[in-house]
């Protein structure tokens, strides 16, 4: 940073610190002693519809010829438009790219001093997509995506960089943020399927519940804390086509067993936001969904948080959806069906539709008070009232410091998964002249992915001092390295040259995947890695080199033309930044690799078969199809050492309802390196009167084991866990045989309700 700069910098905080003392005591006068229905009493319509309003932080932002100016600056007039017009109580997004602590604070506070004059003087809750870390605040640790981090299987990790998250965003005076999502991903077409924790019912209950934790902290109000904000309820993550935002086609029954338990682990662990499906669900969009919303949410599960619509999502359901009139009646719908706040987000139309339609009685004050209610609740529970200006003690350095930046580099050290590595082509030794081939090499736009200081994270122009990419970090080990991008993701280039390198070398560590992408720019037709790509790997196996094949990406593009034709292949996600640094780790045997796959990755496009699948899907391999045979399988993970199980043992071979069983098994590290292993418990329900799944994760539990090491590793089971949703949708547990696995070992137990 220049000196001017910095100086810049010192001179903004003293100004600032005088603005936000005088805003604490203008907030903390007012309203602080207050409770929430008094606060209620005063306000007007027009002022309880703002508290309903969220708007694009881009609305209020100085633009010229309808670009935003940057240094992002706020348009004063704009935010008076919005705030003493409109009364709008939440803003969200970042003006399209990120900014440094000390613009967010400038800006937040901006708002919050207009909030402050206000009559109402109710603080403006400010929310965020911090996906993995606070990527919109430059400089701040960006983490490997949710999917990668299903791959440690590692709860306390994930709980850990949800702390971290929070602690960077309140630095950023950004008190809520819009993670995680907990849609099973189970349909690898879908362009968010980098945003889930897999294709696992219980891998994503628990990631979900150790993450919403993890942001929440014990005490909401906390610098350490924000309010989490699970989504997209419910379904989202299925589309039938693949693409973003389309129809759902699910029976209850399967909603119930598949997408609905990683919600309720969230609500149990007190998640104070939700944001709801873009989609619809059997042809009703979620956001007018009464039964969805009203029934399901709030009085079966019980939630009391605040709900939140996704990004234009009322306005769509007459847009697009077609089930609304125009934009007053869809807001009459989705206001109706149980909305609190709106994601407008561009202008201010909803707050005066929404006023309409209560004064004609079409959505009563009742209803509009129970939302305000939540809204404010939230508001209060994160100390807004009483300093919504409060700047985080010490932020500069803790803020994006080498500690949490260390964390980032075990999450992608733990997350990477080795699916092959035959003849022991791995670890590579740093006298071996290595070609480090192909478009994901040296990029870090590949290894951070989407929601990276951008929307779609697709600039490598932004500068990340501290990161390396996986050529850069290869090189910082082995200065015999060299690199070649041998084609972009979607043509070929200079070929004839990554060759040569390629020829010259000892072996090939051959980086492809794809190019990131969030949302609906990342639909796509075809799960096949890019023609360029895979001509890129023939010509490389050609060679007749080792080839590592290093795939950098956020959902499974098939590689199944060549994948067995390499000698190593090692998953790494999108690992983040400190992902580049992890790979080399692992390439060079540093880091034992330890991640197994949260999902299946497909050998063919048109197999998108889960682990948890039928037996029926498996016996089609009779009439000439492939039946179950993916690329790679769920759970899978290989590692530098052996890992060996024992003495498998359950407590009983019987179990009642209300008894649990004491599961045991012997691990043993027989290779002769540290690792961590993942023990994973499989249950089969032998006969049920819904067809069983072939399997399903039970429980699991990651050890680390020095070498010729030995650990027991026990779980407890209960007839719950062995519970599935019955026709009638109940959850139940029936009587007869289960079939307990780990790995090869089995037993057998009896259950009687
Ligand atoms: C996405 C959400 C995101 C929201 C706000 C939507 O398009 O579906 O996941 O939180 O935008 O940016």
């Amino acid at each position: 940073m220049s000196v001017i700069k910095s100086k810049y910098l010192r001179q903004y905080k003293v100004i600032a610190l005088f603005l936000f003392s005088f805003l604490i005591a203008k907030f903390s006068d007012a309203q602080s002693a207050n409770n929430i229905d008094d606060i209620i009493a005063k306000l007007t319509l027009e002022e309880k519809v703002g508290q309903m309003t969220q708007i694009n932080l881009e609305v209020v932002l100085k633009k010229e010829n309808g670009a935003i100016v940057y240094p992002i600056e706020i348009d004063t007039t704009k935010l008076q438009e919005a705030i003493l017009r409109y009364k709008v109580g939440s803003f969200l997004n970042n003006g399209r790219m990120a900014h440094s602590r000390e613009e967010w604070l400038r800006v937040i506070s901006a708002i919050q001093v207009v909030a402050a004059k206000t009559d109402a003087q109710i603080p403006v809750l400010y929310g965020i997509d911090a996906i993995h870390g606070a990527n919109y605040t430059s400089g701040s640790t960006l983490f490997p995506h949710q999917l990668a981090q299903a791959a440690t299987w590692n709860p306390s990790l994930v709980k850990r960089i949800a702390e971290i998250t929070a602690y960077e965003s309140r630095s950023s005076m950004i008190p809520w943020v819009f993670s995680p999502i907990v849609d099973v991903g189970r349909q690898p077409l879908w362009s968010q399927f980098f945003e889930t924790y897999g294709e696992d019912v219980l891998l994503t209950s628990i990631m979900g519940a150790a993450a919403v934790r993890g942001y929440q902290g014990e005490d909401l109000s906390a610098d350490t804390s924000v309010a989490a904000c699970v989504k997209h309820f419910m379904g989202y993550s299925n589309p039938f086509s693949g693409k973003d935002r389309t129809p759902v086609y699910m029976d209850e029954r399967q909603l119930r067993e598949t997408y609905l338990p990683p919600f309720q682990k969230a609500i149990d662990q007190g998640v104070r936001s939700l944001i709801v499906n873009s989609g619809e669900l059997n042809g009703i969009p979620c956001h007018a969904n009464d039964f969805l919303l009203n029934g399901l949410l709030r009085d079966e599960l019980g939630f009391e948080g605040v709900v939140l619509s996704d990004w234009g999502d009322i306005e769509r359901l007459a847009t697009v959806h077609r089930v609304a009139e125009n934009r007053k009646d869809a807001a009459r719908i989705a206001i109706n069906a149980g909305i609190d706040i709106s994601m407008v987000p561009n202008d201010f139309v909803f707050c005066e539709n929404l006023v309409d339609l209560v004064k004609r009685g079409e959505v009563s004050e009742a209803r509009i008070d129970e939302s305000v209610r939540r809204i404010l609740q939230l508001k209060q529970d994160l100390g807004l009232f009483e300093d919504a200006t409060a700047i985080v003690e010490n932020a500069e350095s803790r803020f994006g410091s080498n500690a949490h930046r260390q964390v980032a580099y075990q999450m992608a050290s733990e997350a990477i998964t080795l699916l092959k590595n035959e003849g022991q082509t791995l670890p590579l030794s740093k006298e071996q002249k290595i070609a480090v081939i192909g478009p994901a090499a040296n990029s870090l736009a590949y290894l951070n992915g989407p929601w990276s200081r951008t929307w779609q994270g697709n600039d490598e122009m932004i500068e990340e001092e501290s990161a390396q990419t996986i050529f850069k970090a290869i090189q910082s080990q082995s200065k015999q390295s060299q690199y070649l991008l041998g084609c972009n993701s979607d043509s070929l280039v200079n070929i004839s040259r990554a060759l040569k390198v390629a020829n010259n070398s000892d072996v090939i560590v051959l980086c492809i995947g794809e190019k990131p992408s969030a949302e609906k720019p990342g639909d796509i037709d075809d799960l096949t890695i890019s023609e360029a790509e895979e001509k890129l790997a023939q010509a490389m196996i050609a060679t007749g080199k080792p080839v590592v094949l290093v795939l950098v990406e956020g959902r499974p593009r098939i590689v199944s033309s060549f994948a067995d034709r390499c000698d190593a292949v090692l998953l790494v996600y999108q690992p983040g930044n400190a992902g580049g640094a992890a790979t080399a780790d692992v390439l060079f045997g540093k880091v034992n690799p330890s991640g197994h796959l949260p999902f299946t990755y497909p050998r063919n496009v048109n197999d998108l078969l889960t682990y948890d699948h039928k037996k029926s899907e498996e016996v089609d391999k009779h009439y000439g199809s492939s039946g179950y045979n993916p690329q790679w399988s769920f759970g899978e993970g290989l590692s530098f050492t052996q890992f060996e199980y024992s003495d498998f043992k359950m407590s009983s071979d019987s179990l009642r309802t209300s008894s649990t069983l004491n599961v045991e098994v012997k691990v043993l590290n027989s290779g002769v390196k540290k690792g961590k292993d993942v023990i994973q418990l499989y249950a089969t329900d032998e006969v049920a009167s819904i067809t069983p799944p072939v399997k399903r994760l039970i429980a699991f539990d990651k050890v680390e084991l020095e070498a010729g090491q030995t650990k027991t590793v026990s779980f407890r089971v209960s007839s719950e866990d062995l519970s599935f949703m019955s026709a009638q949708l109940k959850r139940v547990t029936e009587e007869g045989w289960f079939t307990f696995t780990i790995e090869n070992l089995e037993q057998r137990v009896y259950f009687t309700p």
